[in-house]
């Protein structure tokens, strides 16, 4: 993503060296005044609840003692057959009553397994009480005592359990273990094998204040009225918060839900409802939902609202249905259109018609995912949904489309077909995130989305896994924070790379084919990495196609990284070795040290390429976790390696490689197309990264001239593609090097390479979807280069905004907002706050949001950072934007990091104690950081702070410090001479330089 776009979703983020990570899954909401409950009473509320419970369970204890208990029979779990298992802690896990918990692990047991729940909630949106009645219908798989279910500060009054013939079986213990949120009921009798059950428990719990299980949100209507809403997000274990449950994926039941509500609500479940009846004695009804197929129950969703909706129907008669609050329904009718596209285009893609019979999509005001593809019932943040014409832009448009395409492919991968545990957790993202981009290219056809794919995909990938602290795209993950970490770019951005590697070698047929076969075989069940290679190995055999797909795929998923692919051409000969790629630290690695991979950091490689005899049609080698060498005609100029950047790696030449290439980038641009001169761009720009492979301590091999020189050509290329990548990457030097005197150098340097773009693309927002996003960032670097024709520009149509109304065209407002802002005055920031607050046009929000941390007053930036701790203020879900876009402003970096130093222990306790969106933070406010003293300060905080799941995250924050240290000590000072050399001696030749 572009310097200058709002990442309200966070796994779009893309900019060199940052990672998408999820963010504020644990934010929390402040309710209006009448809503609150205060936290005193909620506890008191809750610790009573425990001790009644206590109470009943030591009861229950003392009077049956001696109970037989389930015990770990050390078997795999489904989806850990690869893994070890984790080990039981050292001291057994207490219970809330002090008792031993008798189960150790987090993971539930196999014993018994849930066929159908039969759910009854009450929810109560002035006082958040929630009260529940369940029935879930069991059967034993093994013989057992004890039924152990998930469930999650629920405060469980009554339970009971039957035999299938309406027989009382007496549960003579209850226990509660907070630290893996499960319960334990003992029992007097065995349960049989093969046999069912049912468990019947009434519950109590609240309405959450974090965006995660059942919570309340609001928004304020058309007349300035607050109206409250519940919904729910349970991805990935918080359905056990909402009600008690089997809260694994490959635990799939039936759900059947009826839910009271007053009579300004109405309520929606992932199935259609049948049935509302009045409730006697009261003004409340009762809504009843049809039945819903299997189901894993982090899928499951429910909502109480009062929006209005627009709808139409799909070619095979499925309800498609976009929900928004009132103000905001109008904006509502390109979601409804395109979800019903690619709804049926999906339909006949994967040969299974989608089997619901409606699909509503709903705008959720306080979202901590983008989007979540609960079953029939899809949420989206307001942003990821909305779309007005005459107001968004074209960026944001596409972001509403490819969060569609990514969700409505969900209800097959993932809802349908379900990993069968978290560890294969990229099944699920990795495979929406590749179909995202057809699902909108189906849509879109005008969008070059598919081309798009190494810019939103690859190259975000191939920067974050280029790190030591990256990590295996299969990864063995077992309890909840660490499930929640592997939302991360390697599941996404890596997982959809790697399919479409696989696409590029195998083709779209049979890749389609293959994934047909998957979905049949595996429909309303689960599988793991291995079924889908099975299915496509099948596929490939019956084409006569002989590939050894696991063994090929395996090297990409359960290793770390890539390889750098190092190409010499001499007389018509090529060599290619391979070799791990890790931006490092000199002298990281010890050749002795045992390597972490049994596949040895090698992997099989399908190296395709084109030359200059043969520039249009590619060829192909395998390098089967080998190096190889070929011969191509004698008297070939260049090669290049990787063609459109289809395969997840890098390419480094040796000095006379990067000339030919450069020399045919500055002689003949469209010899290469445009995904290939973006890959040179990201190769190169990497490249001078002081880096290392597994075979050699090499530090930066290719000097910051080789792509100073080679950029020279972007004064020539006019596409999107190459143009976003660069700017990408030479923005990041500028940041790099901003208290440096080479930072205005650079400026002027980049400012030389825009400027001629930026005369001939003018202020019009017309053109291709891929100009207008062209436009928007060449427009935004000429303000950052200092254009004084570009800044003027802005500023006065910022002003005639302001003063007159005047419309700005959507894709020239983030540029207009921003240029009015930096260069504006107090009034012009307070007025882009009142529109913040006072717009029902979720894209405008989320430009002011960008535009303000864009101020050079840092008064105004600190009043703005205090903004965030208020959650009436900046709601909780677009604190990460403001933290993130302040870091990146110069004047705002240091503030950001002393805020979140000095309110670290608010900031985590708003997110939830440990959440990794911590890690997310850290990631945000450090990124900007370059220097040894930056880097001790960091390390001097984190010392005595406990991150818990953000670990990682911080890590990768402290390896990228550690990176820009490097950088600056390798290339400070070539880069410099190189901007001296070339722009005195550019002014000479042609005269250059805006002087603003
Ligand atoms: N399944 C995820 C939502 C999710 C994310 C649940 C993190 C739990 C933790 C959903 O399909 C998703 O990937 N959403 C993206 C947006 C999408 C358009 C790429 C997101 O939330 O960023
Ligand atoms: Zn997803």
């Amino acid at each position: 993503m572009s310097d200058h776009d709002v990442d309200d979703i966070a796994f779009l983020t893309g900019s060199p060296n940052e990672s998408g990570f999820m963010v504020n899954k644990r934010a929390m909401y402040e309710p209006g005044a009448v809503m609150v409950c205060s936290q005193k009473r909620a506890c008191c509320v809750v610790t009573l609840g425990f001790i009644a419970i206590i109470t009943i369970a030591l009861i229950v204890a003392f009077t049956k003692p001696g109970c037989p208990e389930a015990t770990y029979t050390g078997e795999p779990f489904p989806g850990q057959s690869n893994h070890p298992t984790v080990s039981p802690p050292s001291t057994p896990p207490t219970a809330t009553n002090g008792e031993e918990f008798p189960w150790a692990d987090v993971r539930l047991p196999f014993h018994v397994r849930p066929l159908h729940y039969d759910i009854s909630l009450h929810p109560n949106l002035t006082t958040r009480h929630v009260q529940g009645e369940m029935t879930i219908k069991l059967t034993t798989i093994e013989e057992t005592t004890a039924i152990i279910i998930h469930g999650h500060e629920l405060n469980v009054s009554q339970y009971s359990l039957k035999n299938k013939y309406g027989k009382p079986i007496e549960i003579i213990k209850f226990l509660i273990y907070p630290r893996h949120q499960q319960l334990y009921l003992g029992l007097d009798e065995i349960l049989r094998r093969g046999s069912n059950y049912t468990l019947k428990m009434s519950f109590e719990t609240t309405l959450k204040e974090e965006l995660d299980g059942f919570y309340l949100s609001s928004y304020i209507n058309g007349d300035g009225e607050k109206r409250y809403i519940a919904t729910t997000h349970f991805e990935p274990t918080s359905a056990r918060s909402a009600f008690p449950c089997f809260d694994e994926p490959h635990l799939k039941a039936k759900f059947h839900l009826s839910i009271y509500r007053d009579s300004q609500h109405f309520t929606l479940f992932n199935m259609p409802q049948q049935t509302t009846v009045p409730v006697e004695g009261s003004d409340l009804f009762l809504d009843e939902f049809q039945e819903s197929v299997e189901m894993s129950t982090y899928l499951v969703a429910f909502i109480v609202c009062d929006y209005d909706l627009v709808y139409n129907f799909t070619e095979h008669n499925v309800k498609v249905s976009v929900y928004a609050p009132p103000n905001m329904i109008n904006q509502a009718n390109y979601s409804l259109r395109i979800a019903s596209h690619i709804l049926d285009y999906y339909d006949k893609f994967f040969g299974v018609a989608y089997p619901l019979p409606k699909q509503d999509l709903i705008a959720i005001p306080d979202f901590g995912a983008g989007a979540m593809e609960n079953w029939g019932l899809i949420t989206y943040r307001e942003t990821a949904l909305m779309f007005d014409k005459n107001n968004t832009s074209s960026r944001s448009q596409q972001r509403v489309a490819v969060a569609i395409a990514h969700e409505l492919a969900h209800q097959w991968f993932g809802n349908l077909v379900t990993m069968s545990w978290w560890s294969d957790l990229w099944l699920n993202e990795g495979f929406a995130s590749f179909m995202e981009n057809i699902g909108a290219a189906v849509a879109e056809p005008g969008w070059a989305m598919e081309e798009q794919f190494i810019v939103e995909k690859m190259h975000p990938a191939l920067s974050l896994d280029a790190l030591l602290a990256s990590h295996p795209i299969s990864t063995p993950v077992t309890d909840p924070a660490q499930i929640e970490s592997i939302f991360d770019t390697i599941s996404y951005k890596k997982g959809a790379s790697i399919i479409s590697m696989l696409e590029s070698f195998i083709g779209r047929n049979m890749l389609q084919e293959g994934l047909r076969l998957y979905l049949d075989s595996h429909r309303y069940g689960n599988a793991a990495t291995d079924d889908l290679w099975e299915a496509l190995t099948t596929v490939t055999k019956k084409h006569g196609k002989e590939l050894d797909i696991k063994g090929i795929m395996d090297t990409w998923t359960l290793q770390a990284g890539f390889p750098l692919i190092s190409v010499s051409l001499q007389d018509g000969h090529v060599t290619a070795s391979q070799a791990r790629f890790l931006v490092c630290e000199e002298n990281v690695t010890d050749p002795n040290e045992p390597l972490n991979t049994t596949l040895g950091y090698r992997w099989h490689v399908p190296l395709t390429y084109i030359t200059s005899g043969n520039p249009h049609n590619q060829t192909m080698h395998w390098m089967n976790l080998t190096d190889v060498d070929f011969d191509v005609a004698r008297d070939t100029k260049w090669i290049k390696v990787n063609v459109g950047q289809r395969g997840f790696y890098r390419v480094s030449y040796d000095m006379a490689g990067w000339e030919a290439l450069n020399n045919v980038l500055q002689t003949n641009i469209d010899t290469l197309s445009p995904a290939d001169r973006a890959s040179l761009i990201d190769d190169v720009f990497t490249l001078v990264n002081p880096f290392c492979t597994t075979i050699q301590n090499w530090a930066g091999t290719v000097s910051a001239t080789v792509a100073l020189d080679l950029s020279l050509y972007l004064k020539k290329e006019t596409k999107y593609i190459p143009w976003h990548t660069a700017l990408g990457h030479l923005f990041k030097w500028v940041r790099l090097i901003f208290n440096y005197p080479a930072h205005t150098l650079m400026l002027d340097y980049i400012h030389t390479l825009v400027r001629p773009h930026y005369e001939t693309i003018g202020w019009n927002d017309t053109g291709t979807h891929l100009e207008r996003l062209l436009r928007s960032e060449v427009l935004w670097a000429a303000v950052q280069c200092g254009n004084s024709h570009a800044i003027q520009e802005a500023q006065q149509r910022f002003s005639s905004w302001r003063t007159n109304n005047d419309s700005i065209p959507p894709n020239l407002r983030s540029v207009v907002y921003s240029t009015g802002v930096r260069y504006g005055t107090e009034e012009d920031w307070r007025h882009c706050w009142q529109v913040y607050n006072s717009s029902s046009i979720p894209s405008e929000k989320g430009l002011m949001l960008k535009a303000m941390a864009q101020t050079r007053d840092p008064w105004l930036m600190q009043q703005y950072l205090e903004y965030t701790l208020d959650a009436t203020k900046i709601r909780p879900q677009d604190v990460m934007t403001v933290l993130k876009q302040v870091s990146k402003n110069p004047g705002g970096r240091l503030s950001a990091w002393r805020m979140v130093r000095q309110h670290w222990s608010q900031i985590s306790q708003l997110f939830g104690h440990g959440s990794f969106t911590m890690g997310a933070i850290i990631k945000a406010v450090t990124s900007p950081f370059t220097s040894s003293f930056d880097l001790g300060e960091v390390e001097a905080f984190f010392k005595d702070v406990d991150v818990g799941p953000g670990e990682r995250a911080l890590a990768q924050a402290l390896e990228t410090i550690r990176l820009h240290i490097q950088w600056h000590e390798h290339n400070l000072d070539s880069l410099t001479s190189w901007l001296h050399q070339h722009l005195s001696h550019s002014q000479t030749v042609k005269g250059s330089g805006d002087s603003a």
